[in-house]
């Protein structure tokens, strides 16, 4: 199986006509199809992720998917674990773009490990990423812009609700960032600016992450536990991002939208077989 790489969305086009957007991990996976998707909405978008080289062949590549004002698609690198890096992502999409009214924090990362062969070094930098990342652009974004012109905000997560074994780092860092997101929904409430995460299950398919998992066997092996009886797909995890950002989302905030076609109902670990 292989994820479309032809823009589409149920959404009206040129929705976004006149918004700008940051993803970060914008150029590749599921943050790629959210980019394609804004795009395709008339959104600018500034994706951002730790290298150049592969950013601007992802930018290449998505120009060539479908056509869109090529302007409208820039790049900047972006460590965000670094405090200084992710200002100036937003100080640089402002001085390209003028404003920044969404933001997307798609970046994020972990290694599969039992919790037993993590140490301290692979953790941290695991919460780093995923968790401290996250708050940096959140802040910057709040301090930069946001706080005085509104915004929104979606955090893409993942479905560790009921713990995530094999991957017990990244499942404490996603659900800061679920906590995160509904402490801020309520303060930056009155700055006009929302904030909401999604969920996507691992039964979500793109060529990316197959490419890290070394084969999409994982994937296929889901599909007798998903009560949707198939995978799902990048697309069907922006539609919901694009729906968050949309006006038909104005009375949403500090909400979290699982996207797992029921999985997380019926059973949720998929890497790990307790053993004995
Ligand atoms: N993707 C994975 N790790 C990242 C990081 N530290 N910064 C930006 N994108 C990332």
């Amino acid at each position: 199986m292989t994820s479309i790489s032809r823009a589409t969305s149920v959404f009206r086009k040129n929705l976004f006509q006149g918004k700008t957007a940051i993803v970060t991990g914008g150029g590749t996976g599921i943050g790629k199809g959210i980019t394609q998707e804004l795009l395709y909405l008339g959104c600018k978008v500034m994706i951002a992720s730790r290298k150049i080289d592969k950013l601007k062949s992802a930018a290449d590549e998505i120009k060539r998917s479908f056509d869109f004002e090529s302007e409208n698609l820039q790049f900047v690198e972006c460590n965000i674990r670094k405090e200084d890096q992710v200002k100036n992502m937003m100080q640089t999409t402002i001085e390209r773009f003028g404003k920044i009214d969404f933001l997307v924090n798609n970046s994020g990362g972990q290694f599969y490990s039992p919790a037993s062969n993590i140490n301290s070094k692979g953790f941290n930098a695991v919460i780093e990423t995923n968790l401290v990342g996250t708050f940096y652009c959140c802040k910057a974004a709040y301090d930069l812009y946001m706080k005085e012109n509104g915004g929104c905000i979606v955090n893409i997560i993942a479905n560790m609700f009921n713990g995530w074994p094999g991957m017990s780092h990244s499942g404490a860092a996603r659900a800061g960032v679920d906590n995160l997101t509904k402490s801020l929904a309520v303060e930056w409430a009155p700055n006009g600016i929302r904030i909401n995460s999604v969920a996507p299950g691992s039964s979500i398919f793109s060529d990316t992450a197959a490419a890290n998992y070394g084969s999409s066997e994982i994937f296929d092996n889901q599909i007798p536990r998903i009560p949707a009886k198939r995978l799902g797909t990048v697309e069907e995890v922006s539609g919901v991002v694009c729906y968050l950002l949309s006006p038909a989302a104005s009375f949403i905030t500090g909400e979290t939208v699982r996207i797992d076609g029921g999985q997380s109902l019926y059973s949720t670990s998929i890497l790990w077989e307790v053993p004995g």
